[in-house]
């Protein structure tokens, strides 16, 4: 892999919420939407997804976020390796390099149903040279209201995030799942993840850490 200035992720970061809409809304099915807004396909229905960054999220919004990972997330949190530490994971979530899509219901406009939270970022390669990195766009937090699971809401928002991952010249998409969330890697495979090269499952520690790390190139 060639040595990189990482200008990518650089320029990704740079752009404000507008300019992320705008790049989606070119890649995206009608194109429709304005500012923040993108017109997206929901099963045979148009919903809208909105784009933020971390000074354009409402304080509702916020809290609408943090309500649906308590509810989604904690118990696997609190039986995982590392615990959970309720201060720290929202530092992460609201961190100020977080990105948020947000999608809402096709029936009412106001009412969000689930949200993606990912960050531009490199990352290491398994290689031995330490200066090879990928450009990624790391997905943080993926989380669907529970009475929307299973209505094509997650690949709504993971396809989003792949198209601005191509539109911004990343790598690949990754994220990090628990093991024992059988369903989120049955959802991710479905949409043709797999085990990452850093996963330590291929430096044979997978019995030492309960989770996994999946990726997908960008096509
Ligand atoms: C995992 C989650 C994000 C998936 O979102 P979703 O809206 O329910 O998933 P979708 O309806 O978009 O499913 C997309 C595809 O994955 C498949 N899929 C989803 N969940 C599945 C499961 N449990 N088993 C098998 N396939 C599954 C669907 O069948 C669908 O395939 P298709 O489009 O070819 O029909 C959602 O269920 C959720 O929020 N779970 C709780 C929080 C969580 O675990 N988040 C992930 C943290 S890493």
């Amino acid at each position: 892999m060639p040595k990189r200035a990482h200008l990518a992720v650089k320029l990704a970061k740079q752009a404000t919420q507008d300019v992320l809409a705008d790049r989606l809304r070119e890649t995206c099915g009608t194109g429709k939407g304005k500012g923040k807004s993108v017109e997206v396909q929901l099963r045979d229905q148009a919903a809208r997804l909105d784009i933020f960054t971390l000074k354009g999220l409402s304080a509702s919004l916020r809290d609408w976020i943090w309500t649906l990972f308590e509810q989604n997330m904690r118990t696997l949190y609190e039986h995982s390796a590392e615990g959970y530490d309720p201060a720290e994971k929202r530092q992460e979530l609201f961190h100020p390099d977080s990105r948020f899509l947000v999608l809402y219901s096709p029936t009412s406009a106001d009412k969000p149903i689930g949200y993606c939270i990912f960050r531009f970022d490199t990352e290491e390669t398994a290689s031995d040279d330490d200066d090879e990195l990928y450009d990624v766009a790391y997905c943080y937090e993926m989380q669907v209201d529970p009475a929307g699971q299973r209505q094509g809401a997650g690949r709504v928002l993971m396809e989003a995030l792949e198209r601005i991952a191509k539109a911004w010249k990343m790598d690949k998409t990754m994220l990090t799942v628990f093991k024992a969330n059988r369903d989120a890697i049955l959802f991710y495979e479905r949409l043709g993840y797999t085990e990452d090269e850093v996963d330590p499952g291929n430096f044979g520690l997978d019995d030492a850490v309960d989770y996994w790390i999946m990726s997908k190139t960008v096509s």
